[in-house]
């Protein structure tokens, strides 16, 4: 079963005498399952984040539909909203949105504080979830005092803590050098193996979109094509490569 899915999704900005309108999607399909590991790539102004932000539930569709777990989120209302994002989505993005009054574990454990989680409880999943992402050495850190890969691996632990059904990850390597994203992909892969989390990536950067299990390709708003990794990474990472050839659309000057 499908834990994600759009129905001829579509998105139009702008437009009822508004200016000129955008359309960034257009009748988009996908079905993700449970446990996968999906890249989106495409060229800039492809629609990708567009994608995203309609998956995450902080931008609404223009027509189409989503279905999370077999549920519309824009046919809930706002409390009930905010409620089925916290137990179903966690979000990791470019800029890693970390408060810097707060140590490390602080802003990892801060979403269970405001649940009120039992303190044990909190600390196994803390626990479990630093090891896993490698971040347990510097748990009583300040923000301020860690590398950007740290950083980013934080705020990931604290996207992850509630176990989401679905991670959605927007260019999560956009600011770290590449001994950074190797640790960071490493640590989502082995979250999607060990933890059978589902994700869904981003990316503009074929090294990172390695990682991934299936690559849904978009140009122009549209499904343009899908990869799906058969053998090893180094073999999916050239496959990628000349699939991103075959998109064009000034691939190079993504981000
Ligand atoms: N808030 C917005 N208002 C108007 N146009 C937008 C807005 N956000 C994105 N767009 C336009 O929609 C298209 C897709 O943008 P985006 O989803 O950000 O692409 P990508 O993430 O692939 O670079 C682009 O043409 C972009 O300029
Ligand atoms: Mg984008």
């Amino acid at each position: 079963m499908s834990v994600l899915e759009t129905k001829n999704l579509s998105k139009i900005y702008g437009g009822k005498g508004k200016g000129i309108s955008v359309k960034a999607l257009e009748d988009f399909n996908m079905s993700i399952k449970s446990g996968e590991f999906v890249g989106v790539m495409g060229p800039s102004g492809s629609g990708k984040t567009t994608l995203l932000n309609i998956l995450a539930t902080i931008d609404s569709p223009s027509s189409g539909e989503v279905l999370i777990n077999g549920q519309n989120p824009y046919r809930l209302k706002e409390d009930d909203l905010a409620i089925f994002r916290r137990n179903n989505l966690g979000f990791i993005f470019q800029d890693f949105n970390l408060l810097d009054t707060l140590s490390v574990k602080e802003n990892i454990i801060l979403p269970l504080v405001l649940e009120e989680m039992n303190r044990k409880k909190i600390e196994e999943k803390l626990d479990s979830i630093a090891s896993v992402l490698n971040i347990k050495e510097i748990l009583n850190k300040r923000t301020y005092e860690i590398s950007g890969g740290q950083q980013q691996r934080t705020a990931c632990a604290r996207a992850l803590i509630n176990d989401p059904a679905i991670i959605l990850a927007d260019e999560p390597t956009g600011n770290l050098d590449s001994k950074a994203s190797f640790d960071l992909m490493s640590s989502l892969g082995k979250i999607n193996r060990e933890k059978n989390g589902t994700i869904v990536m981003v990316t503009h950067d074929a090294f990172a979109a390695s990682f991934c299990n299936r690559i849904i390709m978009i140009k122009d708003g549209k499904f343009f094509t899908e990869l799906v990794k058969k053998s090893n990474r180094q073999a999916f990472f050239n496959e990628i490569l000349d699939a991103l050839s075959l998109l064009g659309g000034g691939y190079n000057e993504v981000i």
